[in-house]
């Protein structure tokens, strides 16, 4: 497969290399986050290797990586939380590393994992966070209810937060990273481990509150659907390097062909990879074994045609077709050269208690 090793960028796309901090798109309104060949090291490695890029004011801006990509160590920097090695991290103008408390104040976070209160009420949970950020006590009401709202929780206002299900609770905690109204909103992983549906009310709940208010997003995400539904732009991360930044269309039209053909046959002759190579509008040819073959296209039709005819000649039998567009799970294949998925089922380890009378 192929792995290419340039970063794919386009138009406004292009990420911050060699940008110098607020102003650097041309003197126009300041981005949100311009970072700025930015590295974190632990000892000799690198978790953040030299990444470069700017959002603009208002945009949702996405990174996309497997388990161990960098994705929170680079929230991390951007929000103060640990120190950067080497570059610069500017948010709403104010560097990281010189004016940390006036990045504080234009910055809502909600990290990876779950931090709400749970012996606390969701209003509660809400309030709390309001006092710590100085809103006033007489906005403070307005604003909770219409976080809320916005959250579809006003129901729950009352209900202790250990009794609510994990993707209200996800609700609660986006709620409540936004009650002192910041500019810059960083969501660390906000859908994982939740269900598909509890999935899609969170997105829609955040597509939402953008229109409700003006707000500049960066999320992080291992779910392709969703980068690709909600994010203006998305950079890949692999191994602590961007390896891809652009818009979700330009990122597909960047892997060559556009469609992808996964067929599965019956009585392959032994070059038979080799004739599909051969098909019209064929890019690349990947065979996954058990005579399942995965073909980019540029023309999926054109290619689909050929492809009955070829084995209707050849004696082939043809068990299974299944003709896609090219998905952002192409994208990430192209410039990393593995599967997200793959790379995420290696990543969990299971370890078996010890059992008594077993030596481990
Ligand atoms: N405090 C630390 N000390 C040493 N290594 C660390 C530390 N924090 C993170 N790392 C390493 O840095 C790399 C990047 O980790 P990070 O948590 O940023 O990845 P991620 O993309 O957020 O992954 P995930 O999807 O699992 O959340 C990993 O290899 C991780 O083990
Ligand atoms: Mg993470």
């Amino acid at each position: 497969m192929t792995t290419d090793p340039d970063l794919h960028t386009s138009g406004t796309a292009s990420p911050a290399a060699g940008a110098k901090g607020p102003g650097a798109n041309g003197g126009a309104e300041p981005n949100a986050i311009e970072v700025d060949h930015i590295v974190k090291k632990y000892g000799d490695f690198a978790a953040v290797d030299d990444v470069s890029f700017s959002v603009k004011e208002e945009e949702i801006f996405g990174l996309l990586g497997p388990n161990g990509a960098g994705k929170s160590t680079l929230i991390r920097m951007m929000t103060t939380l640990i120190p950067i090695t080497a570059g610069r991290a500017v948010i709403a103008g104010h560097d990281v590393a010189t004016d940390p408390d006036d990045v504080r104040r234009v910055i809502g976070v909600i990290p990876q994992a779950l931090t709400s209160d749970i012996d606390l009420s969701v209003e509660e949970n809400l309030s709390i966070y309001a006092k710590l950020y100085d809103v006033p006590a007489k906005t403070r009401r307005a604003a909770i209810d219409e976080l809320l709202e916005l959250v579809d929780l006003t129901k729950w206002r009352h209900a202790q937060t250990k009794t609510l299900s994990g993707g209200m609770r996800r609700r609660l905690e986006i709620a409540r990273g936004l009650v002192h109204s910041p500019r810059i909103f960083f969501l660390d992983e906000p859908t994982t481990g939740l269900d598909p549906v509890s999935r899609v009310a969170v997105w829609e709940m955040l597509t939402n509150i953008k229109s409700h208010r003006k707000l500049t997003i960066l999320i992080t995400t291992h779910y392709m659907d969703e980068a690709d539904r909600l994010c203006d732009r998305i950079a890949i991360v692999d191994h602590g390097k961007l390896v891809a930044l652009d818009n979700p269309l330009a990122l597909k039209a960047s892997v060559p062909g556009s469609n992808v053909i996964e067929a599965q046959f019956t009585n392959v002759p032994d070059d038979w990879e080799q004739r599909l190579r051969g098909m019209s509008g064929v890019t690349s040819v990947e065979h996954k074994g058990a005579a399942m073959y995965r073909i980019l296209t540029a023309d999926g039709s054109r290619t689909t045609t050929e492809l009955v005819e070829k084995a209707v000649q050849a004696g082939v039998g043809l068990k299974s077709l299944s003709v896609q567009n090219t998905t952002l799970d192409d994208v990430f294949v192209h410039y990393t050269g593995r599967q997200l998925r793959d790379e995420l089922v290696k990543s969990y380890s299971f370890v078996m208690p010890p059992r008594p009378g077993l030596q481990p």
